[in-house]
């Protein structure tokens, strides 16, 4: 069995040789020094050179312990020109479909196994609270349900039917656990949360993933309340470990090992960091190359007890012999790349995901923008910034040709479709489509007053807004005043998004905000289309608009979805997975807050979001009626106990409905501040026009659950209400309330 092949081959191995098995390394680095020297078990962010030379040269080391390659591939192949990027985490989560997600990662994960890695670090679980934060495009959006169940839906496309399937890639859970809970938004900084808050929000979506088989975790840079994630014994071993019963192969994020010494400085040196990092549970410590060194001297001066090391590199090694890398090393496979790497099917299934993701904020009955009936030529005008920004249509973890550091050799040009290019594809035939950029957004300059960090170590930059183009600006309006319809195409740039990236305000930036007054004031009928990786405050032009459509990063044939939902071809289905602010202050305006803070409202400001979460648009109208509990009373007796509620839905218009059914739980009476409602199940659901469709929901009992005062989390008998409706906002919602008796006591008849 695998525990005998185990012992067998640690037997074999010296220290320095398990030493390596928890080193992951740059692949960009120096290759033999990585896998030769270092004895590196696993290397990231290979190109597809270094992946072909890293498998010979780990076959040539003493034992030819084959490598673990890894990578980012968080919403498609990252690192492969032309493979197929799908719509960020965050436009994947506006589908509410698992399903869709699953098969998307399934498609991911056939694309990434052909190309010889073996591990994509996704999905990502945090919760996106505070919309400043980098990686807000990173996450399945603000709430804990929503993101558990994507999250699984998402492990289990990766995973496939088990790691003996060549085209399984191990899924990661990340970054466990609070990373998100940011400081004014600042990626990485100290998170304030008491074990009951974690428990509450923040651990709940990784517990679903690591219960539902997700085989790898990776750990957040941040501290809690002091103790850095790194060597944080209560979450990684009491928590993950005990509690959970997690027992496949724990990474560290970049260089979290060197970082206890040189940026959080709670260790002095490289081996007192290597002991706390091992005592901890690591397996896999990544990006500190200084880790090999340390923990070899750790051992040698008994600082560190031998058999630590060993149980992280049979970790290490278990996931090895389970992916069968000691019989076929999953090499490079060139033929298998040229079947799948961006086929055709995974295409269509891009352009599905997108067009399922894309969230109709407002309309004031212009779109669809159809061909009137008597026919005739129209001219549509697609200006702004991001109509034609192919890296703003990827979104991060995937380069645009050209256009970023990590990724010299990006995806091709023509491998994207931006708005752009679907209005000019789909348009009917005889009409015009112009188009103007208008503004500028921005661009990065050395900071003089950055922050400087040890070698290696990037130096942060600071954005510089552009300031208003006038003849960009004129060449602009003068499209949009020639046009039937303007598409103004807004959002941000990949300088502006991602680890490190955060932003201190929420606005559009650069010329943009000039761009749509002016393009507005035409007269010109004008459809907002947001291209970006994360909400943003929209100006007073944007909402005077005829329409907004929110596409955040939408993927290689996302401006092939848009241009087909401004043109009616198909309809709109996506809902908001967070709550959009008006305003930056706001933050954060997650709508599942703790019930009685009294005055905590602003004096100058609503608390309510623009847009609540949940929130979308069709493009008919939809009556929710008839509210019905099949039994409201139910026991703590009965394990299964389960709300059933049906609620019917009239299409009233004369064209299909989309939508989402949600379903969220008060809890009346609460032993400790609770959620004043929470997400408990979604369902999507099409009506067709001028039908009537009645759905059912249910909720079960152990899902409505708090965690007290002690840190319990559980279902506290009372009264419930069940509310549901087509977004989290009070006002759209119809309630019914049920009771949870207490074990043991009698139900009414
Ligand atoms: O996987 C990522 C992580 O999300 C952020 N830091 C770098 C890792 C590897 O690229």
């Amino acid at each position: 069995g695998v525990d005998t092949r185990l012992d067998d081959l640690l037997g074999r191995m010296t220290l320095a040789e398990k030493v390596g098995q928890m080193l992951q390394l740059d692949a960009r680095d120096d290759l033999e020094d990585v896998v030769q020297a270092r004895l590196a078990g696993s290397i990231l962010h290979a190109s597809p050179e270094h992946l072909v030379r890293a498998v010979e040269l780990a076959a040539d080391t003493r034992l030819g312990i084959p490598l673990l390659t890894a990578d980012d591939c968080i919403h498609g192949h990252s690192f492969w020109p032309g493979a197929t990027i799908f719509p960020t985490q965050l436009g994947q989560a506006c589908t509410f479909d698992p399903g869709l997600v699953e098969r998307a990662a399934r498609a991911t994960a056939v694309e990434v196994a052909a190309t010889g890695i073996h591990w994509t670090f996704s999905p990502v679980l945090c919760i996106a609270r505070d919309l400043r934060w980098g990686r807000v495009g990173e996450t399945f959006g603000e709430d804990p349900h929503l993101i558990g169940e994507l999250g699984a839906a998402m492990v289990r496309g990766y995973q496939g039917d088990g790691l003996a399937d060549p085209t399984a890639v191990l899924a990661c859970a990340k970054h466990f656990a609070g990373y998100s809970e940011t400081q004014g938004g600042r990626d990485a900084s100290e998170a304030d949360l008491s074990p009951r808050k974690l428990r509450s929000w923040f651990l709940p979506p990784f517990e679903r993933a690591v219960r539902g088989g997700c085989r790898t975790v990776m750990l957040g840079y941040q501290a809690i309340d002091g103790v850095p994630v790194t060597t944080n014994g209560w979450l990684l071993d009491d928590v993950l470990k005990r509690e959970w019963g997690f027992s496949g192969t724990l990474v560290t994020d970049w260089d979290n090992v060197g970082r206890l010494v040189w940026e959080q400085q709670v260790h002095a040196d490289d081996v007192d960091a290597a002991v706390a990092a091992v005592t901890a549970g690591n397996d896999l410590v990544m990006s500190t190359p200084a880790f090999f060194e340390a923990a070899q001297q750790a051992v040698r001066t008994g600082l560190l007890d031998e058999a630590a090391v060993t149980a992280a590199a049979r970790r290490v090694l278990r996931l090895k012999l389970e992916l069968g890398l000691f019989e076929d090393p999953r090499a490079p496979d060139t033929a298998r790349q040229a079947e799948v790497v961006g086929c055709r099917e995974h295409a269509a299934l891009n352009l599905e995901t997108a067009r399922r993701g894309l969230v109709l904020l407002t309309n004031d009955g212009t779109l669809p923008f159809t061909p009137a009936p008597e026919g005739g030529q129209r001219t549509v005008a697609v200006v702004g910034p991001n109509a034609d920004d192919v890296q703003a249509h990827l979104g991060d973890w995937a380069g645009a040709s050209g256009q970023v550091d990590w990724m010299p050799d990006g995806h091709p040009r023509e491998t994207v479709e931006t708005v752009l290019d679907g209005l000019r594809a789909v348009v009917p035939s005889g009409w015009t489509v112009t188009t103007a950029r208008g503004a500028e957004i921005g661009t990065l300059h050395d900071d003089p007053e950055g922050p400087t960090f040890p070698d290696g170590q990037p130096r942060p930059r600071l954005f510089h807004a552009a300031g208003t183009d006038d003849a960009l600006l004129a060449e602009a309006v003068a499209r949009a005043s020639e046009a039937d319809l303007a598409v103004v195409v807004l959002g941000d740039t990949i300088d502006l998004t991602g680890e490190g990236c955060s932003t201190a305000t929420l606005e559009l930036q650069g010329g943009q905000v000039a761009l749509l007054d002016a393009v507005v004031a035409t007269g010109t009928p004008v459809v907002v289309v947001l291209v970006h990786s994360k909400p943003c405050v929209l100006p007073p032009s944007a909402l005077a608009a005829a329409a907004v459509v929110e596409a955040f990063s939408p993927g290689m044939r996302g401006g092939r979805a848009v241009a087909e939902l401004v043109l009616g071809l198909v309809e709109p289905a996506g809902r908001l997975p967070l709550s959009v602010p008006r305003h930056v202050g706001q933050q954060p305006t997650f709508y599942n807050q703790v019930r009685g803070q009294h005055g905590s409202r602003y004096a100058d400001l609503t608390q309510e979001p623009q847009f609540p979460f949940g929130h979308g648009l069709t493009y008919t109208t939809v009556e929710w009626s008839d509210l019905r509990l099949l039994g409201s009373d139910l026991s703590l007796d009965d394990p299964g106990a389960t709300v059933v509620a049906e609620v019917t839905l009239t299409n009233t218009g004369d064209r299909p409905a989309h939508e989402v059914v949600q379903a969220y739980v008060s809890d009346l009476v609460t032993s400790v501040t609770w959620a004043s409602k929470e997400l408990k199940a979604f369902r999507r659901v099409t009506v067709p026009p001028g039908e009537r469709v009645t759905t059912r929901v249910e909720v079960a009992v152990a899902d409505c659950t708090l965690v007290d005062a002690r840190g319990h989390r559980r279902v506290e008998p009372g009264a419930f209400d069940l509310l549901v409706g087509p977004s989290s906002r009070d006002a759209d919602l119809l309630r019914a309330r049920f009771t949870v008796h207490p074990a043991g006591a009698p139900i009414p008849a």
